[in-house]
């Protein structure tokens, strides 16, 4: 059986939105009622989590009454995963039929204005992991060759979250998110690089996803955590604890967006 199949099978709902989790924010599954957990390791062909603070489940539940689909743990680069198997969840998801993904992740600040803490729109993407999970021959059926990125994050998700974080009072600035294949944190040279190509974030994941996700036509939200300032910021070193701690004190606000965010993202697929 294909993992489709299998969790066609073990899920009674095929909720329209799913969320990926990133670094710290695991906390999220556990809020879903009714929920069914199903451990990526009993799925055909699913990439397994080996990162820490990553715990390796899928959780289908509702959430204030909204069915959705919550990934907890994600395939990195770094893991030494293909870009594809990267973006095997992403693929899956789009065959169960969810139309609408949220995606987050733990980010370095390169964008001065930015906090240790900050929660951050993604509005746009530089890939540098020098890999694309499409490379290969294309699957014409679920979308073209030569996928257009100029809106990769879609710009009505992108309103409808302003919005919300303007409602609660939570800062929630736009920022170019560059994607690096990790796994050692950047250099102070390589941030002052992205700061002048364009980049206000970093970080290890997120691209292959939405590549995949965009390619299928399905609409992506996401949003990063500065869990810290980049390389070369501060006179800190950057740790892999300093990025869970900030991702758990954050963790409330996150939610309570999403939470805010959510009910607005039902609605048909672009194109
Ligand atoms: N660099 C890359 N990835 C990251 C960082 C960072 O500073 N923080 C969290 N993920």
């Amino acid at each position: 059986m294909n993992a489709a199949a299998y969790l066609r099978s073990r899920l009674t709902e095929t909720p329209s939105v799913a969320v990926i989790l990133g670094s710290g924010l695991g906390a999220f599954a556990e809020s879903l009622d009714n929920a069914v957990a199903v451990p990526y390791s009993t799925i055909p062909d699913w990439p397994q989590s080996t990162a820490i603070g990553h715990a390796g489940k899928l959780v289908a539940g509702r959430f204030h009454g909204q069915n959705l689909i919550v990934l907890s743990g994600r395939a990195h680069l770094y893991e030494g995963y293909t870009p594809q198997q990267a973006a095997f969840a992403v693929r899956v998801l789009g065959r169960l039929g969810v139309k609408s993904l949220v995606v987050t992740n733990a980010a370095g600040g390169i964008n001065l204005s930015y906090g240790q803490g900050s929660l951050v729109l993604i509005s746009d993407h530089i890939n540098l992991q020098g890999a694309n999970p499409l490379t290969g021959p294309n699957d014409d059926s679920l979308g073209p060759r030569f996928p257009d990125m100029s809106e990769a994050y879609d710009a009505a998700y992108r309103a409808i979250a302003k919005h919300a974080a303007a409602q609660l009072n939570i800062p929630l600035p736009e920022g170019v998110y560059a994607a690096l294949a990790g796994p050692s944190y950047e250099t102070p040279a390589e941030i002052r690089y992205l700061r002048a190509i364009g980049a206000d974030l970093v970080g290890m994941s997120t691209v292959p996803e939405v590549i995949a996700a965009h390619h299928m036509g399905l609409r992506v939200l996401a949003i990063s955590c500065v869990t810290n300032m980049a390389a070369g910021i501060s006179t800190q070193k950057l740790s892999h604890q300093e990025v869970m701690e900030t991702g758990l004190r954050v963790r409330d606000t996150f939610i309570e967006l999403l939470t805010a965010v959510l009910p607005h993202l039902q609605g048909d697929p672009i194109g």
